[in-house]
């Protein structure tokens, strides 16, 4: 008797959320003392996104949300749990989760963010995969979202160009059938940690005039070494998360690799004797998007009909840290029926209203609250 499957997480649903505002080469020449060519031959960005007045992580976030669900045409109250990577959530505390949670009105999950920079979605894919594989959780929202522009020094030529925001979310179901993840791994090195990083606004380096005169809350990075680390654990972790799932580097129909440079990703596809066709690029048009780049590229390649049913994928990130992750997945969805799907969409719009609503009574409420109490203290 053939062995049952182990109880897996399967993508069923995806969504994408890129602010509106495009910024160009040329734009970023009249910024900084750099040139449409220069960024081009050495990244392979020409534009990316950036976020305007009232977008934030959160923002993106949620809406990348919407459109998974939509897809899975799925009830936000059946959510269990709401994992989102980032590195630029929109506070300190709270996290951006329970934003994007109480956004949602999934009333029934529980929401945590996660920074492994970069790589931060595929950390998150894995750790909902074992979510559900634990038998724990059913339904589990994957989210990857930054908003970079609010953290590179506009004025540091050697990073804001590489930059753009945006956000991207899968859903995740217990597979029923031959799709879902096949394997994963998860990497750091935390001796690179000085490589990629904001050095103010922790506690180790609190926020203080002085933090902000000297230009230390944005990204500092050695262009150089970063480098040389994404070239050596790009085409390591294809390799290992191949063979983890069985499968031959052959059999491997698209690799969703994370949007950082051109040149990082051929020299990884080099590396691992693999055509760079196979590599599903969009890094032209939204720059290095950090946690929200996989799966804002996943998303890109379902929608252009680039993935096909039976396709071997493998997501994987790099980043901050420094960290590295990689999962791969059989694409296999199970055909499903959505009854009634216009008026699923009325109620998850509504929902989406309530939960607004909700949000702008209990801020009146806590708002009239106090100034009730200030008022009743004075007149004493
Ligand atoms: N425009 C014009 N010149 C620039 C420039 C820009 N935007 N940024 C740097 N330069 C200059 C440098 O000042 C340097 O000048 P110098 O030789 O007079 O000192 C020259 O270009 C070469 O700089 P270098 O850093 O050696 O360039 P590079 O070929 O290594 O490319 C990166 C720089 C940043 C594109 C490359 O190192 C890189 O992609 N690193 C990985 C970054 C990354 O992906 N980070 C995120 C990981 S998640």
């Amino acid at each position: 008797m053939a062995e049952a499957r182990p109880r897996c997480g399967e993508v069923v649903g995806w969504g994408m959320s890129v602010p509106e505002r495009v910024l160009s080469n040329d734009d970023l020449a009249a910024m900084v003392d750099t040139s449409d060519q220069w960024i081009r031959s050495r990244t392979g960005i020409s534009t990316r996104r950036v976020a305007g007045a009232g977008e934030t992580t959160a923002t993106l976030a949620t809406q990348a949300a919407r459109n998974a669900l939509e897809v899975a045409d799925a009830d936000p109250r059946d959510v269990d749990l709401i994992l989102v990577a980032t590195s630029t959530p929109d506070h300190p505390m709270p996290s951006t989760a329970c934003l994007v949670q109480n956004a949602l009105g999934a009333i029934h999950a529980g929401a945590v963010d996660l920074n492994a920079g970069c790589s931060g979605f595929v950390y998150g894919l894995v750790m909902g995969h074992q979510a559900i594989a634990s038998g724990e959780h059913d339904l589990v929202l994957v989210i990857g979202a930054d908003t970079m522009s609010r953290v590179v020094d506009w004025g540091d030529r050697s990073t804001c160009v590489l930059f753009g925001d945006g956000a991207g979310a899968v859903l995740l179901r217990p597979s029923h059938g031959d799709g879902g993840v096949l394997g994963t791994i998860l990497g750091a090195d935390g001796a690179g940690a000085e490589l990629l990083r904001i050095p103010a606004g922790g506690s180790a380096l609190p926020a203080s005039g002085e933090t902000v005169a000297k230009r230390q809350h944005f990204l500092g990075m050695d262009g150089r070494q970063v480098y040389r680390f994404a070239t050596r654990v790009l085409p390591e972790s294809i390799r290992q998360v191949a063979a983890k799932s069985g499968l031959a580097l052959d059999e491997i129909d698209w690799v969703i690799p994370h949007q950082a440079n051109m040149r990082i990703i051929e020299t990884a596809a080099k590396r691992c004797k693999m055509p760079t066709e196979r590599f599903y690029l969009n890094l032209e048009r939204f720059g290095n998007t950090s946690a929200a780049s996989v799966p804002i590229a996943l998303c890109e390649a379902l929608e252009q009909g680039c993935i096909q049913d039976g396709d071997n994928v493998l997501l994987v990130g790099f980043g901050a840290g420094l960290t590295w992750a990689a999962a791969a997945l059989r694409w296999a969805p199970e055909a499903e029926e959505h009854r009634g799907a216009w008026l699923h969409r009325w109620l998850r719009n509504l929902l989406y209203s309530w939960a607004r609503a909700r949000t702008r009574l209990r801020h009146l409420y806590n708002t009239t609250f106090v100034r009730l109490i200030r008022w009743t203290q004075r007149s004493e």
